[in-house]
């Protein structure tokens, strides 16, 4: 056995005595090495993988809730603004920043020693108010929004400069197949806001949004974020990660500074699972073209009731089946980024459902029931899953991260 597996042995046992150790006092039985450190951050720190959490700032602030902010600081070594990065957080005003929350935000993560992912330059959403109007009204014309965006990435970039790992420079920038029309392209719903930013800007606004990035800050890890881009398709019109990958690759190849792919990986246990392979296959194909990938929002709820028992919740039924999907959707997103030297970072978007974006979200139907630890603080078999796929990864299967150099 080589030391690197006895440490593996060692760390299972001691993620398994974490609850059992309750059990084990009582039967007198073995119990953990008190000193090993279990949180997901050291865990995932093995196979030099990050492991990250949103933070939502009020939480994290709240002095009647101390768990939240405990378990952020000692638990993630990667965290992303929940909403305090966003365009209607950094300037509310029209050229007034705001600077006080993603100030407070990065400096707290340096000081436990937490890497930022940026989040978010270009985005049809949360813009603020006097811009999503102009947009919508037709008083902010193309040239105009432009200018704006080119700002707004110099500007934020340039304040936060070197003290970000990776940026999320685009953000949702093509449509879903529900969407009309069907077929993916940049922009969504004819008539919509995305749809407007997007033809407003006109198709190069990625390539240049890359570029002004770049030029602001020149080390950090530039990247492309998505969501449903998990796994390819059939390959068709309607498949969105098969249009992401040949956008991506076009900038690739145009010589454009995108060094990454984030996959948001909000996944929902009413749909079909994933498998393993199928997303380590998608991963792959993206990190062939050079990219880096990144898992950046996980978080896999559930239907809170069913159409046919609108009491199902109330009642608890079935909720353990679908703690079990949950669990086993977030078992597939990490295997598939460990096994990937190139997936750089495991985000979840939240890690309890006490502050979880998905009830407030997705209500008709309602969902919930996400996130790692439960609404009390308490683990949840994803949790487990999480702990114990960490725990056991290491060679052959699972090598070291290989870190991204910034593209020029
Ligand atoms: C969500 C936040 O979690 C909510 O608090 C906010 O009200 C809406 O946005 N994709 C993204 C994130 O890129 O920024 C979104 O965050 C979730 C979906």
């Amino acid at each position: 056995m080589t030391l690197r597996r006895m440490a593996t042995a060692g760390l299972l046992a001691a993620v398994t005595a974490v609850t059992m150790s309750a059990v084990a006092a009582s039967a007198g039985g073995p119990r953990p090495p008190a000193t090993q450190d279990q949180s997901l951050r050291a865990l995932a720190a093995r196979n030099g993988l990050s492991f990250g959490t949103a933070v939502d700032a009020a939480a994290y602030t709240d002095a009647a809730d101390p768990q939240y902010k405990v378990m952020v600081d000692g638990q993630f070594s990667t965290v992303t603004a929940e909403n305090a990065m966003k365009w209607e957080s950094l300037e509310p005003t029209r050229g007034t920043y705001n600077w006080a929350a993603a100030d407070a935000f990065v400096a707290a993560a340096e000081q436990h020693h937490q890497l930022v992912r940026g989040h978010v330059l270009a985005w049809y959403s949360q813009l603020p108010g006097w811009l999503s109007t102009g947009i919508q009204d037709g008083t902010i014309d193309g040239p105009q929004l432009r200018a704006l965006l080119k700002q707004h990435i110099t500007d934020v970039v340039t304040h936060f400069r070197g003290r970000i790992w990776q940026w999320d420079v685009v953000n949702e920038a093509v449509s879903d197949p529900w969407e009309t029309p069907s077929a993916i392209h940049l922009g969504g719903n004819t008539g919509s806001l995305k749809q407007k930013f997007a033809d407003l800007l006109g198709p190069g606004y990625l390539a240049d949004a890359f570029r002004w990035a770049r030029a602001a800050d020149a080390k950090a890890l530039l990247f492309y974020n998505d969501y449903n881009i998990e796994a390819f398709g059939d390959g068709g019109p309607g498949d969105k990660t098969q249009f992401v990958y040949d956008m991506v690759k076009k900038l690739r190849a145009q010589g454009v500074p995108i060094d990454g792919v984030g996959s948001q990986g909000h996944l929902s246990t009413q749909y079909g699972n994933y498998d393993v392979f199928q997303v380590a296959d998608a991963m792959q194909r993206f990190t062939d073209l050079g990219l880096a990938v990144a898992l950046t929002e996980v978080d896999a709820r559930s239907l809170m009731k069913d159409a046919k028992d609108p009491t199902l919740a109330a009642a608890g039924a079935d909720l353990n089946a679908r703690d079990q999907a949950s669990a086993y959707n977030y078992h597939v997103l990490l295997q598939a980024c460990l096994m990937n030297r190139h997936c750089l970072s495991f985000t979840v978007w939240g890690f309890t459902d006490k502050h979880s974006w998905i009830p407030n979200w997705f209500k008709d139907p309602p969902e919930g029931a996400g996130n790692l630890w439960d609404a009390n603080y308490q683990p949840k078999k994803s949790l487990r899953t999480v702990q114990g796929d960490l725990a056991a990864a290491g060679p052959p299967l699972v090598q070291p991260r290989i870190p991204q150099r910034p593209r020029r």
